[in-house]
This record gives structure tokens, sequence and C-alpha cells, in this order.
């Protein structure tokens, strides 16, 4: 039974390994994070979150109102930001309640292997950038708070601290 985790825990700091195979315990994988992402209701999880230090990741910009819409995305790779960037706000399952302005690529292209391990490209847009830029960062060992200004970063640590 996996389950989040949360900052501080090491595994969040740390660079993902690549998939090489595309088997049953990816698959129970992906199937385990689905269930967190969607009973945390959270729009996208990351491997390492669930404390496998895996390039995988989830999204699903419907938070599960549309069956259809989860994509998961193995060994994604972004090709392409968009010069265009958008501040708006982002939270994280695994830094609980903090919100903060984040600045991302408005588009982005990924590169990426689907579950059955067949190498896809797609672009994604709007909304749906932006989670992928914050789950793909997730994979470096990247969390939003890294992407901030030390002042609101000392803030939101802090908060995440009395919070314990
Ligand atoms: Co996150």
């Amino acid at each position: 039974m996996l389950k989040l985790v949360k900052y501080p825990d090491p595994v969040l700091a740390r660079s993902c390994e690549q998939v090489t195979e595309f088997n049953d315990e990816l698959r129970a994988l992906i199937d385990g994070m689905a269930d967190i992402m969607y009973s945390s209701e959270g729009v996208g999880l990351a491997a390492p979150q669930v404390g496998a230090s895996k390039r995988v990741l989830l999204i699903d910009p419907t938070g599960g109102e549309d069956a259809n819409a989860m994509l998961a995305l193995i060994n994604p790779r972004v090709t392409w930001h968009s010069p265009e960037m958008e501040t708006d706000q982002e939270g994280c399952l695994s830094l609980p309640g903090a919100i903060l302005q984040v600045p991302r690529s408005v588009a982005v292209d990924v590169e990426y292997h689907d579950v059955m391990g067949k190498q896809l490209v797609r672009r994604f847009t709007e909304f749906e950038a932006r989670i992928v830029q914050h789950e793909v960062d997730h994979l470096d060992g990247v969390l939003m708070i890294d992407k901030v200004g030390h002042l609101t970063r000392t803030l939101v640590m802090k908060g995440l601290g009395n919070n314990r």
C-alpha cells in the first residue's frame, strides 16, 4: 500500500531514475498513485510523492470528473517551453496548505512513454502545461518552493513546520 510522502522527506529532493521495464510492477505503481491522487483531490502526482524514485507522473486536470482524463507520463522530457510565461497559484500534495504564485511556461512539448512503453510526443497548454511542469520538476527533485523567492520560501517552510 502506497502512502503520500510529504516535505521534508529526502525522496522529494532526489532526481528519479528512468523506467526501463514496462511491466506489472509499473502498472501497480500507477494504479496506486491514481488512488492517492484522487483520494487527495489532486490534479497531478509524481512517483517520488509515494516514495518511488522513478520517472513516472500522472495528471488529470479534471480532478477525476472525466473518467478518461487521466494520463500517465513515463520518462517525460520537456523538449520545448513556450517563451510566454504566466504566474498563477499552485498547490502541492506534499506541501499541504501551501499555495504559491509560480511562473510557468504557457505551453510545453513533452516526449514520454505510455504505460506500454510506446514513445509519444504531446503539446500541453494552459492548466495542463502548468501541472506537467510541476510534476516533471518533482522527478528532478524540485519543489514549487524552489521556484519562488527566498522570503516566500522561508515563510512557507515556517508554516509547514508549525503544522507538524
Ligand atoms: Co507537487
